[in-house]
């Protein structure tokens, strides 16, 4: 399968994927990065593994229909099958994510349903939360909504401030999001009425990943 990962910054999801995609027998791999921002880290994470990248810069485009429009004639051309976002930072058209649907994969950091959009860590320290985590869902026009293929829960710690918590959440998101990507890849996880259903050797399983925390 050709996959095609769309990022906004550092990229270290996307070097999990690639990581992942090196693996021996594994079903996909990934055709095309494109970033929307020129300066993302992530860019020369992809050019270090030889996968070719191409920046859509969103700031020259007028609408987001037009810069969407791009984005996925970029995608077309590249012959890619599944999109994943990585960190890509950008509230896509209902049309571009519509033309996509069951077909893209998004790693949000945390448990979703809860705390969807922006300052997730923070919000969730607020809250005073004690297990939190990350999910991989397939993309629906609402934001940080669709169907869940798998989760990881991470363990709000004493002193934690919302660096600390990202840093320990990042680490599972980097064992998820490749889980989540071969489970999809190999078809085994599957839409099902806005659920996903997994299979794995002709049963279901869980979706939740369980990360600990220590080092
Ligand atoms: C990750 O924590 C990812 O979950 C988050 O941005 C970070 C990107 O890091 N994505 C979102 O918040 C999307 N709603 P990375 O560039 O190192 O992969």
């Amino acid at each position: 399968m050709r996959i095609g990962v769309l990022i906004s910054g550092r990229g270290s999801n996307l070097k999990a994927l690639i990581e992942a995609c090196e693996e021996p027998g594994f079903r996909g791999r990934i055709a095309l990065v494109i970033s929307n921002r020129p300066g993302a880290g992530g860019l020369a994470v992809a050019e270090a593994a030889g996968i070719p990248t191409l920046v859509i810069d969103h700031k020259e485009f007028s609408t987001r229909e037009t810069f969407d429009a791009e984005l996925d004639r970029a995608l077309v051309n590249a012959g890619v099958e599944l999109v994943c976002n990585a960190g890509f930072m950008r509230i896509l058209t209902d049309g571009f994510v519509d033309k996509w649907r069951d077909r893209q994969l998004n790693i949000h950091p945390s448990l979703l349903p809860a705390f969807k959009g922006l300052h997730v860590h923070q919000r969730a320290l607020d809250a005073g939360v004690k297990i939190t985590g990350c999910t991989v869902h397939f993309v629906r026009p609402e934001m940080d909504e669709g169907p869940i293929v798998a989760q990881a829960a991470v363990p709000v710690l004493p002193g934690d401030n919302a660096e600390t918590l990202a840093a320990r959440i990042l680490e599972a998101e980097h064992k998820l999001y490749p889980l989540a990507l071969k489970l999809v890849v190999e078809g085994r996880a599957r839409v099902v009425g806005e659920h996903v259903v997994l299979d794995h050797d002709g049963e279901a399983v869980t979706g939740s990943l369980f990360v600990p925390a220590e080092k």
